[in-house]
């Protein structure tokens, strides 16, 4: 049995009609960006995650980068992020021209923790970015008290994590924004490139709304400097198509994340438990293992796609090592090194996934 990493095409071949007429709807109308689509994508999401704002931009990248310049940081302010994580939540930091500290993983855990932010404070901090990797929503309480005490803006990454939920409510909802990311991989893909901001607060939705279009306050009057990042009508219309359904397919990855504990159950394989009050969306399916690299080559032989996030923590990136030489983050640097995921997606079958567990526990016996 051979497993490839994801099958992007089922989704369309499950809703072809649908997508199909979707898109045509936008091509016989005529209107491509700034549309009926996207405002009410936007008002459907902002129902979905219960929020009173959605924002719809053209990255989950540029949703991090419009969050921060939209609450004011920038050049002079510090913002604090976790080593482990994808490069685009470091990378929005700098863009935004402030200066990145790191924080290392909670123990036991992929996301960032409190104790650690806590130490990587300095009298310039402003923001708190917390990624919920994976699809695991970060134990927000220590953090939002954190940045409460502290008097800073917390940001919420939750490029892979729409639909989690945490203490009740969706993640997305905590932060003074929380950015998403439509990547075609992601929980909720378009065929494209797509993001979205979720916010509370109506004027800095306005804001965001000024930003993503040039700084526009009217048809040409640019009130400050902005950037092109629109979301398209069409990437929102087949979101509107798959949105319904997410909760569906989550609930599928839920299941199958469960299939594998149980079969991984007693083997060398580790991962981390949800946090207390928290429901994930296993964005991925990530374990630990001491002997990563030879799982991984062997569960290639045998025709299982397995995928390593991340080899190479945050601060130790070709583009911020100099910046950043010397900061050690035992936590994130052991991940980079044990961290394997296993596929993971709502078309995946059962049975393929006890055949992975069948083929881990093979691999075990063989090296013991
Ligand atoms: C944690 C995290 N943050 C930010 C991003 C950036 O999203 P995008 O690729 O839509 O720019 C991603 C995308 O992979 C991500 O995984």
């Amino acid at each position: 049995m051979s497993v490839p990493p994801l099958d992007l095409g089922a989704q369309y071949r499950q809703l072809r009609p649908a997508l199909d007429a979707a898109i045509q709807r936008v091509l016989a109308e005529g209107n491509y960006i700034g549309g009926p689509e996207g405002e009410a994508l936007e008002h459907e999401l902002a129902q979905y995650l219960g929020v009173p704002e959605v924002v719809g931009v053209n990255s989950g990248t540029d949703a991090l980068l419009l969050s921060l310049k939209a609450l004011g940081v920038g050049a002079g302010d510090d913002v604090i992020v976790p080593g482990f994580t994808f490069f685009a939540t470091a990378e929005a930091v700098s863009l935004a021209g402030a200066r990145l500290c790191f924080a290392d993983c909670a123990p036991g855990h992929f996301n960032i923790d409190a104790e650690s932010v806590r130490q990587a404070l300095t009298p310039r901090t402003k923001a708190v970015i917390a990624v919920h990797l994976f699809g695991q929503p970060v134990a927000l309480d220590p953090l939002r008290d954190l940045c409460a005490r502290q008097g800073l803006w917390l940001i919420e990454d939750a490029a892979q994590a729409i639909g989690a939920r945490y203490r009740h409510r969706n993640i997305g909802s905590f932060g003074s924004t929380a950015a998403f990311s439509f990547y075609p991989t992601k929980n909720l893909g378009a065929f494209g490139d797509g993001g979205a901001i979720a916010c509370c607060d109506p004027a800095l939705a306005a804001r965001l709304r000024r930003l993503r279009n040039h700084g526009r306050q009217s048809r040409y009057e640019h009130g400050e400097i902005g950037c092109n990042s629109r979301l398209d009508e069409i990437q929102a219309a087949i979101l509107r198509v798959k949105l319904p359904l997410l909760d569906v397919w989550n609930e599928k990855r839920r299941r199958l994340a469960a299939l594998y504990q149980e079969g991984l159950r007693d083997t060398a394989c580790r991962w981390p438990p949800p946090v207390a009050g928290s429901i994930p969306v296993y964005h991925q399916f990530v374990v630990t293992h001491p002997e990563r690299d030879a799982l991984q080559a062997f569960l290639f032989k045998h025709g299982i796609s397995s995928a390593v996030f991340y080899p190479i923590p945050c601060h130790l990136q070709p583009a911020l090592a100099q910046s950043h030489a010397g900061l050690c983050l035992p936590r994130a640097e052991r991940l980079a090194q044990e961290a394997l995921a296993l596929p993971i997606y709502p078309e995946l079958s059962e049975e393929s996934v006890m055949h992975i567990t069948q083929l881990i526990r093979a691999f075990e016996g063989d090296v013991g």
